[in-house]
């Protein structure tokens, strides 16, 4: 039986056109990346499975990842995420370098998911992240820089915000004036994270299930309901006991409200709001956590995810270094383009210069010229074999260069042949050996 030419299940062959998407949506990521000093780093696509168990939580490990055994017996896993090699490679050399340290990749993973909008097996996932920045400002930065990568794709506010919440906060509404046990908190924090996948009644529902008792689900339901920084300051008022109130507060609840009039001193205002039901469902996460969300009601869900983590490097045996940071994947941030109609037109090559001839006797003085041309950065088409009329029009139709040339021997026997704008439709002579008019008149109608 013949085999099937589909790839595998979520995964995607990337044609010249989709290449085209890919690098385009890379290329944004990287110039802003840059801009912002970030640092490219990338590492192996293969870890060892326990890189993920110690921090990265039971769904990943349970239902997401890919591993196998190899041949040494090693327990290897596809990576599924970047934060965990990312934190081993920053283990390595924290000690020697200058900090903070700015990094950013754009690496291939694998999750086990079923594929849908959004969500594929293998994707590509855009992440940035800060290390050992003084408090609260690498928070500020990161966040700033995630604002600026979705700008750099023509968004806007319109289209996406950014929800933000704090897990010191979180634990501090579960242990503080909740008190609930450990396991209770590990099972609040999952429903959390679901709650705007699930009805309302079914949530609250839930919740008392869980906390089994109704004074404690009234504050539960009160801390879902906040929605600014206001609310919060009042909700902590009513809720703060003892003489550590203020301190209590002062280290759960003031680090956010400094980022958020932060970032609207940036003027990041209308794209920044406080959503009590991010979470995150990775575990080492500590401090801030934030998704980017598309603001579009028939595509609302998340474009990136990330936070604030401080004690990844303990798992190595390192003293704990401060990092923020957050992953952006290539394929919801691309429906997100498509609902707002922001994604470029990469249907066509964007080929500069097609050069053709008409006999086989100009066949070397088109490849000289295309070299030349070449040698200045234009981007040139050598057209094979003797072109026949018809033939080189329906292949100029279908990979629609900016200019074309058709060379024949009367033409450079006369040392003057015609340039056609294609697009202008447009003719212009031109003497062979005036390759910097050619030259000007190509880049000029870029
Ligand atoms: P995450 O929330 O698991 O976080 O993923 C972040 C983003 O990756 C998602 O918002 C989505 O854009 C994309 N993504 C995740 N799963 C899929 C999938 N199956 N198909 C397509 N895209 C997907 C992390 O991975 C953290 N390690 C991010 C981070 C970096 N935190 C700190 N630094």
């Amino acid at each position: 039986m013949a085999l099937s030419k589909s790839p595998y299940k979520g995964t995607r062959d990337f044609f010249p056109e989709q290449m085209r998407l890919r690098n385009y949506i890379f290329s944004k990521m990287a110039e802003v990346s840059e801009l912002f000093a970030y640092e490219p780093y990338d590492g192996p696509m293969l870890e060892e499975l326990d890189l993920y168990r110690a921090k990265s939580g039971e769904e990943l490990i349970n239902d997401q990842v890919y591993n196998f055994i190899d041949r040494g017996d090693r327990e290897v896993a596809i990576r599924p995420e970047m934060t965990p090699t990312v934190a081993r490679m920053v283990a390595q050399i924290h000690r020697e370098v200058a900090k903070p340290l700015r990094w950013y990749a754009i690496p291939n993973l694998m999750r086990y998911e079923k594929p849908q909008k959004g969500r594929l097996r293998e994707f590509w996932q855009y992440n940035a992240d800060i290390f050992g920045a003084p408090e609260g400002l690498g928070d500020v930065e990161i966040i700033q820089l995630a604002v600026e990568i979705m700008k750099s794709f023509g968004a806007n506010n319109e289209h996406f915000e950014i929800l933000i919440n704090s897990r010191k906060l979180v634990d501090y509404v579960f242990t503080g004036p909740i008190h609930l046990e450990h396991e209770m908190t590990k099972k609040l924090y999952k429903l959390i994270d679901k709650k705007n996948k699930m009805p309302a009644d079914k949530f609250s529902a839930e919740v008392s299930e869980i906390t089994n008792d109704p004074i404690k689900t009234i504050i539960f339901e009160k801390y879902v309901a906040l929605s600014s920084m206001k609310d919060i300051e009042i909700f902590f008022e009513e809720t703060l006991e003892g003489t550590h109130g203020e301190e209590i507060f002062n280290k759960n609840v003031k680090p956010l409200m400094t980022l958020f009039s932060q970032l609207e001193a940036l003027g990041l205002k209308d794209y920044i709001k406080f959503d009590p039901s991010i979470v995150r469902g990775l575990d080492y996460y500590t401090d801030v956590v934030f998704e980017i969300f598309d603001k579009h009601p028939e595509n609302r869900r998340a474009i990136a995810g990330g936070g604030a983590y401080a004690n990844l490097l303990a798992i190595f045996g390192e003293q704990p270094l401060g990092g923020i940071g957050f992953g952006m994947g290539e394929v919801p941030l691309t429906e997100f383009l498509k609902t707002h109609a922001l994604l470029p037109d990469t249907s066509k090559q964007n080929i500069d210069l097609l050069i053709a001839y008409s006999d086989n006797e100009s066949e070397s003085t088109a490849m000289e010229l295309a070299q030349t041309l070449r040698n200045h950065k234009i981007k040139v088409e050598l057209y094979f074999g003797e072109a026949k009329t018809k033939k080189i029009f329906s292949y100029t139709d279908k990979k629609q260069p900016h200019f074309a040339l058709i060379l024949t021997k009367e033409e450079i026997s006369s040392t003057e042949v015609v340039l056609r704008n294609l697009k202008t439709k447009e003719l212009h002579k031109v003497k062979l050996i005036d390759v910097d008019k050619m030259i000007e008149m190509i880049k000029g109608s870029r």
